[in-house]
């Protein structure tokens, strides 16, 4: 009979757009679909900081150099914010971050990728960043209120990570005739991966409908990604440098871009450890956390004595 009474406190809650909260309580799907999608989202931040971590000493002119370093740290700040509020729901950081490494949580499949030009810098940013603004705006919207709180400043530093990126493809694009060359280069090999980012089609998506039902997502996989395909087809034109997609044409009935088909051959492949740099991402994530064991311990050592120290004060 409570739990009766708790489910419709619940869905009245989602249907009359009250935030859940921690203390609230929950559907036990609702909880694990939360945990999921969170340290996923976590965990891509913080690989994501590996591919452009790579260019850091090799950024073109020190503002670059100073730019790209800010951003990277901003993707730690997001992963240690989304972590934060993934603990809310009954699991520790060391969990989550146990199941990153073990193989048994995803990050996202675009970071398997490798940055082989400073260009690729550029792309990055307007693409990778563009396209997780695009799923990451409507998650500010989300029923659990603290991922929906986090997702507010996230977006913000994802929209300047945005605009950087676009920065860094404007400059070369209007560069020397090289400099065009390998921004285009960095924009055909990077174009597919980012629209993957939104994840399966919706017929393949399952846990699309549940999501959207407990507002968890407000859109659908297809929906973002077709919303993304159209900003980028019109942003592509004032770089004067194309998509590679021979069928991008703008359809007036449907009044969006047509696209062509998508490559889930490879998606799957990369999901599942088989992308180019997988090995490599998660090589580099576990001998990171393996050497910063002292700063983790350290850091112990002191809130503890500070805990003792505060203790005796009190006494
Ligand atoms: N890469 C890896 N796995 C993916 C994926 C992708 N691009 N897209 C989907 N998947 C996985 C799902 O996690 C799920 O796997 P699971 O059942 O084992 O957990 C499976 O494929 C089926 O997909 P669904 O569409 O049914 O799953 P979701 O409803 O969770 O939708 C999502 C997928 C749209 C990515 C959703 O989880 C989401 O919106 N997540 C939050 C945002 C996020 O994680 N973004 C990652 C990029 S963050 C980033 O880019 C950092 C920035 O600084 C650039």
């Amino acid at each position: 009979m409570q739990a009766f009474d708790e489910g419709k406190i619940f869905l009245d809650k989602i249907s009359r757009e009250i935030k859940i909260e921690p203390q609230d309580w929950m559907p036990e799907q609702y909880r694990k679909t939360l945990i999921r999608q969170m340290s996923q989202h976590a965990h891509s931040e913080i690989v994501g900081m590996l591919p452009e971590g790579n260019w850091i000493t090799r950024a073109p002119s020190l503002k670059r150099k100073a730019i790209l370093i800010a951003k990277v740290q901003d993707e730690a700040g997001h992963g240690l914010y989304l972590y934060s509020a993934a603990e809310t729901l009954n699991i520790t950081r060391e969990e989550m971050i146990g199941q990153l490494h073990a193989g048994k949580a995803k990050y996202s499949s675009i970071f398997n990728y490798p940055t082989l030009t400073w260009a690729d810098i550029g792309a990055i940013g307007w693409l990778v960043d563009g396209a997780a603004i695009m799923n990451q705006v409507p998650l500010c919207r989300c029923s659990y209120g603290p991922y929906a709180r986090a997702m507010i400043r996230i977006c913000k530093e994802e929209s300047f990570h945005q605009r950087q990126g676009f920065d860094i493809l404007f400059t070369l694009s209007n560069g020397t005739g090289a400099q065009k060359k390998m921004a285009q280069d960095a924009i055909n090999r990077w174009w597919w991966p980012s629209i993957m980012m939104f994840g399966p089609n919706d017929d393949a998506s399952p846990h699309t409908k549940q999501s959207m039902d407990w507002k968890i997502k407000r859109f659908t996989n297809d929906e973002l990604r077709q919303k993304f395909i159209d900003v980028c087809a019109e942003q592509v034109k004032v770089l004067r440098l194309t998509l590679p997609d021979e069928k991008l044409k703008w359809n007036d009935e449907r009044k969006h871009y047509d696209f062509g088909d998508i490559d889930w051959e490879e998606f799957r492949n990369v999901v599942n450890g088989n992308g180019p740099c997988n090995k490599e991402r998660m090589d580099a994530r576990i001998r990171a956390h393996k050497e910063g064991e002292w700063v983790r311990e350290a850091a112990a050592a002191h809130a503890e004595k500070i805990k003792l120290r505060q203790q005796k004060a009190v006494a």
